[in-house]
């Protein structure tokens, strides 16, 4: 099979990145990674606990050690990203870069009408002030688009839409 470009999904917390990578494998023969997992397993311990015990700063150093080995290992492959990952310099060195867009009141609710919920919260650290995480999501909307290739607007879809869209999408751009 010719080699692909990866593809990156990028994106605020709780858009459903890893909700679409989950429908996009279903119907393509992409194989899916993603970076907050990698990093788990590396550490052994939850994100939630490696920021409590060593610090932001900590685990963007390992987001750092991630998106180079995705450069200099990983192709043909889908790769979800936690939140913050788009701002690693050779993203777009990895491969083609899919900005999942929804408004930060869609994204919460989204969150919110979810059986996990309260975990779902729990588990990102950075969602934990909603003051906060409103402001950095107002910090990010303009660099998202600035990094992204494609966007696809996820507000009212379904996963499995908006893995379709995705895919021809990115035909599209190839
Ligand atoms: C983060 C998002 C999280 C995780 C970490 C930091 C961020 O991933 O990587 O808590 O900076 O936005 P999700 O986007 O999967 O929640």
């Amino acid at each position: 099979m010719p080699s692909r470009k990866n593809i990156i999904l990028v994106g605020f917390m709780g858009v459903g990145k890893g909700s679409v990578a989950r429908e996009l494998i279903k119907i393509s023969d992409y194989m899916s990674v993603d970076t907050d997992d990698l990093i788990e397993s590396m550490e052994n311990r939850s994100v939630k606990r490696i920021f409590e015990q060593s610090g932001e700063k900590y685990f963007r150093d390992l987001e750092k050690r991630v998106s180079l080995w995705l450069e200099n290992s990983v192709s043909n492959t889908l790769i979800s990203t936690g939140g913050g990952f788009y701002k690693q310099e050779n993203l777009k060195d990895i491969g083609v870069v899919v900005f999942l867009n929804s408004s930060f009141d869609k994204i919460l609710k989204r969150i919110k009408s979810h059986p996990n919920a309260s975990k779902k919260l729990k588990k990102r650290p950075l969602l934990n002030d909603l003051k906060k995480a409103r402001e950095l999501y107002k910090e990010r909307l303009p660099q998202y688009m600035a990094v992204a290739d494609i966007v696809i607007d996820v507000t009212d879809k379904s996963a499995l839409e908006c893995a379709k869209e995705l895919l021809e999408k990115v035909k599209e751009h190839a």
